[in-house]
């Protein structure tokens, strides 16, 4: 028997009363999820989309309008949050500012009447677990914003919870810490074991960590999936467009069979791509999505670019704007009906010598699985 799902939510609705308009706000709205036990599952979409509140709901700091909560197979109704299996880390930390540092990691398990000796001794690990010695003395402000990430970490670990909830844990860090955290959180995630749900906006951070990650917009989440999934698979025109770049190709799904849609665009080319969509109506607007990097821009002008490989697409242009990126160069072609896409090809000579001019007609390519029929 495969084990119950470390968090599972059915047909979650939540809704608050905007105090301005009086009118119910719908922040989540009948939404499914099952994290698995173990997981590091990344809740990711923009500000305002219904993270936090998911968050709250599975903590129990707000109670659904309908829907189901079970954690590790139990349901949750009437639970309140301190009998919950649970621990959350919050975005501001939220230490207590005049106690210590190992005071901050001690207080739930005083509250919890944990005897002194072993609270001692579960705090001084946890704080070696998040790799924090030598500063147990100190008061939060007398740390820095990655040492007091920390602490809060270690706080929350301390009480041993079967699931951590993270909201934007990183959000108050410079990039490079956030970076490192990063690393560490992962670390941190795989030497426990357990289950964390980790709220962000950030596109990266979430690539990054996750095994899995839910894209949300306007309370409802769009795709659940491993991040390359989430990547190369995009179901839907937000999620191609929030997580990394895309380019657009706007069109009207002239045909599809099987999993290959054709696709008109407005100057009458025909392209391919991949559907997966089983919903896309033939005869709709749709866009043939395609990712920056999976392009190829090849000089028409110079040599006569190769003959297309077998399962290859392509598309004439002419390069509108050339930007030296160094790792690799940012090229923006203008195609067919006046569209500019973004192309992104790596430097792999020495000073990038040969970076094409404005002006210069070019050739795309790129294999045609890599294009994407979305709605
Ligand atoms: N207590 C509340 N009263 C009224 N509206 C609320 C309340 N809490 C959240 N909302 C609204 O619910 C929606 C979702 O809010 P939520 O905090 O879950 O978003 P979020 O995805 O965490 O955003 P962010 O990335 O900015 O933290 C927003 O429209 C927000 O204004
Ligand atoms: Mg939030």
């Amino acid at each position: 028997m495969t084990p119950a799902p470390a968090v599972e939510i059915r047909n979650l609705v939540k809704e608050f009363i905007d105090p301005r308009t009086k009118s119910a706000v719908r922040a989540v709205n009948d939404i499914d999820l099952e994290i698995r036990e173990g997981e590091f599952f990344a809740m990711l979409g923009p500000s305002g989309c219904g993270k936090t509140t998911t968050l709250r709901v599975i903590a129990g700091f707000e109670d659904p309008d309908s829907g189901e909560l079970l954690l590790s197979g139990r349901s949750m109704r009437g639970i309140p949050s301190f009998h919950r299996p649970v621990n959350t880390v919050f975005q501001d930390y939220a230490l207590f500012p005049h106690m210590t540092v190992i005071q901050n990691v001690m207080f739930g398990m005083r509250m919890a009447r944990v005897p002194a000796a072993e609270a001692r001794a579960r705090a001084g690990e946890a704080l070696e677990m998040v790799r924090l010695p030598n500063v147990e003395r100190r008061k939060p402000l007398q740390l820095s914003g990655g040492q007091r990430q920390r602490v809060a970490l270690a706080r929350a670990l301390v009480n041993r919870p079967s699931v951590l909830l993270l909201d934007e844990p990183l959000g108050a860090l410079d990039l490079k810490l956030r970076r490192a955290m990063q690393f560490e959180l992962k670390r941190l995630q795989q030497q426990v074991g357990i289950t964390f749900v980790f709220v962000t906006h950030d596109q990266e951070e979430a690539l990054t960590m996750a095994d899995r990650i839910a894209v949300m917009n306007m309370g409802e989440v769009l795709q659940v999936g491993r991040p390359e999934d989430i990547y190369e698979r995009p179901s839907g025109r937000f999620v191609a467009d929030f997580i990394g770049e895309t380019n657009f190709l706007p069109g009207v799904l002239e045909a599809k069979s099987g999993s290959e849609g054709r696709v008109r665009l407005a100057d009458g080319t025909v392209l391919t791509g991949a559907v997966r969509d089983p919903d896309l109506v033939v005869g709709n607007g749709v866009a043939l999505a395609l990712r920056p990097e999976k392009l190829v821009v090849e000089n028409v002008t110079a040599d006569a670019p190769p003959d297309l490989q077998p399962g290859q697409s392509t598309l004439p242009g002419r390069v509108t704007g050339a930007t030296y990126l160094g790792t690799d160069a940012r090229y923006q072609v203008e195609v067919a009906g006046g569209v500019t896409v973004v192309a992104r090809v790596q430097n792999q000579q020495h000073g990038f010598s040969g970076m094409l001019a404005e002006g210069t007609p070019v050739r795309l390519s790129w294999a045609t699985e890599h294009g994407s029929v979305l709605a």
